[in-house]
């Protein structure tokens, strides 16, 4: 298996008017070819900050130290246009508002195409073309009129499988999704998941799957990183980390889902976060 993001010893602090405030302190992760990796841990413990400075997107008062890879590219040490070109073209990024990556007043046509020649010079008929497939591929059929589409005139899941078209039409080699369900209903959610793991199955996606919600963890990750304060605490295989965590704070972690008081011990508490009985024990 071929590792597509690895993030070393990344720091990350804050510069205020009178005081320096650490967020990140030193958080190590690999995310491999063809899997989901997880990142969950509570709110604040810096999840979003540590996908956000992966793009470059970092707050313009951070200081940081460490290094991330992507492939043979360091990305640290690189910015302006070269960014740029990496950005959307290698890592596609989803966020938790569908509307962040979705200009209001511009067909999802122009957005996609806009996007596709930027990155991949193609021309304008190309460009709907591979439009129109994109779409497709994320469940949203109709072809070119569909192109002609503005944001609002879909549901929210739709608006959602419309930004991951986005996200991966130039063919990027990682996904970063910052709770890109949270804000949908359950049955909508299970559809958009779903269509990740296809993508991840289907394409070979690396994807970095942020999200505070384990359930939704558990039914998606292959491997699962907890965060808190700033740090990895504890990284594993799905199972082995809702089976057998290690960490005292991912077992409080755990401890504290609906269902499962005192741990995961049932099958029971393992069907009320959607993790099977047979892949617990693996
Ligand atoms: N632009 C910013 N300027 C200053 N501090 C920030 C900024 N963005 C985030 N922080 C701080 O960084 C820390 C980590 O925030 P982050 O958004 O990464 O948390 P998170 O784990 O994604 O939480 P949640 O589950 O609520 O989304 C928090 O203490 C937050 O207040
Ligand atoms: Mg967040």
């Amino acid at each position: 298996m071929s590792t597509v993001l690895r993030i070393d010893n990344l720091t990350l602090d804050i510069r205020g008017t009178d005081q320096v405030t650490p967020i990140l302190r030193g958080v190590n992760l690999a995310v491999e070819a063809g899997t989901v990796q997880g990142l969950a841990g509570e709110s604040g413990s810096g999840k979003s900050i540590t996908g956000l400075t992966v793009i470059g997107l970092e707050p313009p008062t951070a200081i940081t130290s460490g290094t991330v890879w992507l492939g043979e590219t360091e990305l640290m040490s690189i910015t302006g246009s070269r960014l740029n070109a990496i950005r959307g073209r290698r890592i596609g990024m989803v966020f938790q508002d569908p509307s962040t990556s979705l200009h209001p007043q511009l067909t999802i046509g122009s957005q996609l195409t806009d996007h596709l020649r930027y990155h991949l010079r193609l021309s304008k008929a190309e460009a709907r073309e591979r439009a129109a497939e994109s779409l497709s591929r994320v469940g949203i059929q109709g072809g070119m009129p569909v192109l002609e589409r503005y944001p609002h005139e879909f549901s929210g899941g739709q608006r959602q499988r419309i930004a991951i078209a986005i996200a991966l039409a130039c063919s990027p080699d990682l996904l970063i999704a910052d709770e890109p369900t949270t804000a949908l209903d359950v049955t909508v959610q299970a559809g958009v998941l779903a269509l990740i793991r296809q993508l991840v199955d289907d394409l070979g996606l690396a994807v970095l799957f942020i999200t505070h919600d384990l359930g939704v963890m558990s039914s998606i990750a292959d491997r699962v990183a907890i965060m808190r304060n700033g740090e990895v605490v504890e990284e594993g295989s799905r199972s082995r980390i809702f089976n057998d965590p290690q960490h005292p704070y991912t077992h409080s972690l755990l401890a504290s889902l609906p269902g499962a008081k005192g741990g995961l011990q049932t099958r029971e508490d393992l069907a009320a976060i959607g993790l099977r009985d047979e892949e617990a024990t693996g």
